[in-house]
């Protein structure tokens, strides 16, 4: 087994060949490569097997480092940069010309974290150059949140550097962030840790003039959502906790061979046989601990292999943090129950 130090210098020569590598984060797990490496960049998409649709976050390790990627740096985002960072806050900014059409899917944005993890901040230091890094999954699939997690997934393909278990346990906030003419507007483009109300008391406080804009993005409403995190035997969220087993058994065993096989390029998990051994998905009351455990539990659930996975939605569980649980919940499920 290597040192933390000898990990660094193997994970830096890899970068340094245009190679990736699995690294710890506060909220997931990364797949890194520099970003001034198309080469790499594009063994990104190749080891995960991910569309080239789907934009990548750009890793740095100080201020400086976030702004050469940036074209635009506004006294907004310096605030925001500084109350949030290093920390699980992405934002989408507008692209400098080091960032490759690659990294942002042709956008003109791009999305830029500085991460608290230390061994996610020595690494980035080590190769001196900002690492493009989605979560360490296959497209679609569930985010690691600890090293045996990547190894699973990639096999001996990906070296990992070993970290702890994610700390909080699911992906950054994005938060898009423009001026048009004059006034700052943002955007949650995804939940996290980082609440909007801690942004909104945040900027209430600092006398900037800003307004939220809801990016109305269908894919997200429930039907039609866009499905993700999906562990690998069909995850069910039941929202009625008075259903009797054998009426959810039932309901499975109909509903589930029906769905399709493939929403938008994503394999929709579904039984292979008659359903029997259902499994219940416990995640503690407190949410900062249930988005820890989130992942950790739909994989090792995966892993004990049940005919099915369900949750029980109760009403108690609200507020924004659950909000971005349930995020994730419900794309990764294959089915909601009422
Ligand atoms: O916590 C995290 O953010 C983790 C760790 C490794 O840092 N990374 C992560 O990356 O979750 P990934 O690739 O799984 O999610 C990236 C998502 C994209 O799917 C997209 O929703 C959003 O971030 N994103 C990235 N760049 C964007 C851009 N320029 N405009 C809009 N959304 C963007
Ligand atoms: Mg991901």
């Amino acid at each position: 087994m290597l040192s933390l130090e000898q990990q660094i210098v193997k994970a830096t020569r890899l970068l340094q060949q245009n190679e990736v590598v699995a690294m710890p984060t506060e909220t997931v797990y990364g797949l890194a490569a520099r970003i001034d490496s198309e080469e790499a960049v594009k063994k990104i998409f190749s080891v995960k097997q991910r569309p080239f649709f789907d934009p990548l976050i750009v890793h740095v390790a100080s201020l400086d480092q976030a702004q050469s990627c940036a074209s635009e740096w506004n006294d907004l985002t310096q605030s925001l940069a500084q109350k949030f960072w290093p920390g699980p806050l992405t934002l989408v900014l507008p692209k400098s010309e080091k960032i490759s059409d690659l990294i942002t899917s042709g956008l003109t944005s791009v999305g830029l974290r500085w991460p608290q993890h230390p061994v996610a901040l020595q690494l980035i230091n080590s190769v001196g150059i900002p690492l493009a890094a989605p979560s360490a999954n296959k497209f679609g699939k569930t985010s690691p949140t600890k090293a045996q997690h990547v190894r699973e997934e990639f096999g001996d393909s990906v070296f990992v550097v070993e970290g702890d278990s994610s700390q909080i346990g699911i992906e950054s906030t994005v938060l898009s962030v423009k001026k048009q003419e004059g006034i700052y507007q943002l955007a949650i483009l995804r939940k996290g840790a980082v609440l909007k109300s801690q942004i909104d008391s945040f900027l209430k406080s600092t006398g900037f003039a800003y307004k939220w804009l809801e990016i109305i993005d269908k894919k997200e409403s429930p039907g039609h959502m866009k499905h993700h995190y999906m562990p690998s035997i069909p995850f069910v969220i039941c929202r009625n906790p008075h259903m009797k087993l054998s009426e959810l058994s039932a309901e499975l065993n109909k509903k589930l061979i029906e769905l399709p096989d493939e929403v938008e390029g994503v394999k929709i998990v579904k039984p292979k046989s008659e359903i029997k051994k259902i499994e219940f998905l416990k995640l503690s009351t407190d949410p900062v601990q249930a988005a820890r455990e989130l992942y950790s539990q739909l994989r090792a659930a995966s892993l004990r292999k049940p005919d099915a996975l369900c949750f029980i939605q109760t009403p108690q569980l609200n507020g924004e943090m659950w909000d971005s649980i349930f995020d994730r919940l419900y794309k990764a499920a294959s089915l909601i129950l009422d």
